[in-house]
């Protein structure tokens, strides 16, 4: 059973500047919720116990967030309001599910992931990345039941425009497996168009194994000057090791660009 989740948080954010200025984005209101709030009710929806947070110094913000507790009880205890004491009761309980490791320096995914090392027990742990979000449907919950099935790694993908492939990881397809899963040949992180082996963009929502921190750890850093999680993955399918491609059903939006998370307010709030 996959029980674990890590969410790196320690992103700057400069593609949503000014609003992350002073501000972490994944505190940024969606149709009046914390964007990061739409991420944990994905996981405890789809039966994860234990999240890991990876902050960092600039982004102590997050945590604030969750222990604010002289502020909530002051405030309760002069106006009794049920809405803000249920909302202090939510917070709670995503808290006793959080931990918090720091990642400082920027160097990416990759090395944010890595940070978590110590903290995961079992042989498969899911991540997800914050600037996605997954509406309609539970994606993490989809790709746990293929995990379940197939006992493997599990990344989900979708097809995005051949002239943005740029932007995202984007994987080749070996065999398929069913209708919505497909293994994987190989992955690149960010190809040009002339280089991209396809298509099928990397969006984040990942099982991954615990082996991969071995990869991690001895990775160089790769576009960028960051240790991409993408390159891990590639050098674990070089040893043989499954990553099944799931197609998901749910409807993507992208909260991490200034265009996607005014669009993702309107979206979301017509659900
Ligand atoms: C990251 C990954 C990329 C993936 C994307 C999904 O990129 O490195 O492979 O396609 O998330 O959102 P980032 O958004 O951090 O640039």
């Amino acid at each position: 059973m996959i029980k674990q989740a890590i969410i790196p948080l320690a992103g700057l954010g400069t593609r949503l500047l000014p609003l992350t200025s002073v501000f972490a984005k994944e505190l940024l209101p969606i149709n009046g919720k914390p964007g990061i709030e739409y991420i944990l009710d994905e996981c405890v929806q789809a039966g994860i116990k234990e999240i890991i947070f990876i902050i960092s110094d600039k982004k102590k913000m997050i945590k604030n967030y969750f222990y604010n507790d002289r502020f909530y009880k002051r405030i309760i205890k002069k106006k009794k309001d049920q809405r803000i004491i249920q909302e202090y009761n939510k917070i709670k309980k995503f808290r006793k599910m959080i931990k918090f490791v720091y990642q400082n320096k920027p160097l990416g995914t990759g090395d944010a992931v890595l940070k978590t090392k110590r903290y995961i027990k079992d042989n498969f742990f899911l991540m997800l990345l914050p600037d996605d979000l997954i509406i309609n449907k539970n994606c993490s919950k989809s790709m746990i039941n293929v995990h379940k099935k197939y006992k493997s790694s599990v990344i989900a993908g979708m097809n995005v425009k051949k002239k943005d492939v740029s932007r995202w990881g984007i994987f080749r397809l070996s065999k398929k497996i069913n209708k919505n899963n497909y293994l994987i040949k190989d992955v690149i992180e960010k190809p040009s168009m002339k280089y991209a082996p396809s298509n099928k963009a990397v969006i984040g929502r990942y099982i991954l194994p615990k082996k991969i921190f071995v990869r991690l750890s001895k990775l160089k850093p790769g576009k960028g000057g960051e240790i991409h999680i993408t390159d891990a993955i590639q050098s674990l399918i070089n040893q043989n090791e499954p990553f099944i491609a799931h197609n998901f059903f749910g409807k993507y939006l992208d909260c991490g660009s200034m265009n996607g998370y005014i669009k993702s307010n309107l979206e979301i709030s017509k659900i």
